[in-house]
């Protein structure tokens, strides 16, 4: 166990989390690349892991090499997928190599799996694209493509994503969830939000526990910057050690500490009126405009989301 997970796993069964997976009805993936037979395929996959697991040391800001430097924050991939990329409704990697190409609305067209990585470099990351076919997307790829091993194309795992969270009737309350924060999170991520270093500010070793806004974090481009998206993923999985299945935070603290954080400043990404090309397919959260619907920009940003949704299903 690696320190910063032995450290969180302490101080989450403080605050309530179960830190041990509880059995599941059906089966989940247990992928080993250790047991891969040595060889350049284990090699790769093992580097795949590698810039998955610590990225800001391999491709982050601080490198000593300036032409590595692709990752703009010294996050790691493993920071939002979590364990690895192994944790169901941790927005796993598991059985995802199947599913590209796929249909990305956000950029209207089939994208690849290289490109859905690379949205995650230029967003989650806030960096730039690794350039395809290098060693690196290579690595990166093949490590996706073992973590899904047995699973079968174009089928889609029970436990992608995060678990769907009802929507709340009301707008998310972000005051509240600012309590929320300081109860259930501050200890890990800190009051500030900025998170805990594992070394000192310019070098390469990451984070103990990452920030969750500002410069250091991901920009206003990204998923987890999508309400629904950070709800959903915060109710399942944090404080860290927390199995989906029994979550710490209730629903509504979830959508309101998830507001809290998304109204925190961080990077900004340009041209995000590009984003969603389709007005019709830009989904309700999506905190930037322009809109196919009349709503407020307050609305897309904290709900309530079911009149929005069902002002689509309407016009359909
Ligand atoms: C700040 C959090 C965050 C970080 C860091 C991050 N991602 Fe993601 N990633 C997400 C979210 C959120 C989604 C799902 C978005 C959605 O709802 O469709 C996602 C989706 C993906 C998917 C598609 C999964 C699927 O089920 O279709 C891939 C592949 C992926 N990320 C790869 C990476 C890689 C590789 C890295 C590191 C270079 C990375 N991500 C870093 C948040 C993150
Ligand atoms: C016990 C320590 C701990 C607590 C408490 C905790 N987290 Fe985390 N959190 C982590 C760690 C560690 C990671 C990154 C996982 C990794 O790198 O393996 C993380 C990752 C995240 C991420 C995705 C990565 C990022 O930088 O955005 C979000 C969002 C998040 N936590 C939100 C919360 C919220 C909200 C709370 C309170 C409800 C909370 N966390 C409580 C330890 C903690």
């Amino acid at each position: 166990m690696k320190l910063r997970v032995l450290f969180a796993t302490i101080i989450a069964a403080a605050l309530g989390a179960s830190a041990h997976a509880q059995t599941d009805s059906d089966a989940w993936p247990n992928p080993e690349p250790q047991k891969l037979p040595a060889g350049a395929l284990k090699s790769t996959v093992l580097y795949g892991q590698k810039l998955f697991d610590e990225t800001y040391a391999v491709i982050g800001p601080q490198v000593a090499d300036p032409s590595m430097r692709y990752s703009g924050n010294n996050l790691s991939c493993e920071s939002c997928h979590l364990q690895n990329g192994t944790q169901r409704f941790a927005i796993p990697m598991i059985g995802v190599y199947g599913l590209f190409p796929q249909y990305i609305a956000r950029e209207n067209e089939v994208r690849t799996l290289e490109e859905r990585i690379e949205g995650c470099m230029e967003r989650s990351m806030n960096g730039r694209v690794i350039p395809a076919g290098g060693k690196e997307m290579k690595a990166l790829v093949a490590y996706i493509q073992f973590l899904s091993t047995g699973v079968p194309v174009g089928k889609p795992v029970q436990g992608r994503g995060s678990p769907n969270l009802p929507l709340l009737a009301r707008a998310a309350d972000p005051a509240h969830g600012a309590e929320v924060y300081r109860t259930n999170c501050a200890a890990c991520h800190q009051a500030d939000g900025q998170g805990k270093r594992n070394g000192a500010p310019g070098d390469t070793k990451g984070y103990q526990y990452p920030p969750l806004w500002g410069p250091d974090s991901f920009n206003d481009g990204a998923g987890m910057h999508r309400l629904i998206t950070s709800a959903s993923f915060i109710h399942a999985n944090m404080p860290f050690g927390t199995h989906y299945n029994a979550p710490v935070l209730s629903a509504e603290d979830a959508w309101d500490v998830a507001a809290y954080i998304n109204s925190q400043p961080r990077p900004h990404r340009d041209h995000l009126d590009q984003d969603y090309p389709d007005r019709a397919r830009k989904p309700v959260d999506a905190p930037f405009p322009p809109f196919a619907d009349n709503f407020p920009l307050q609305q897309h940003v904290l709900g309530p989301f079911r009149p929005i949704i069902d002002a689509q299903a309407a016009t359909h």
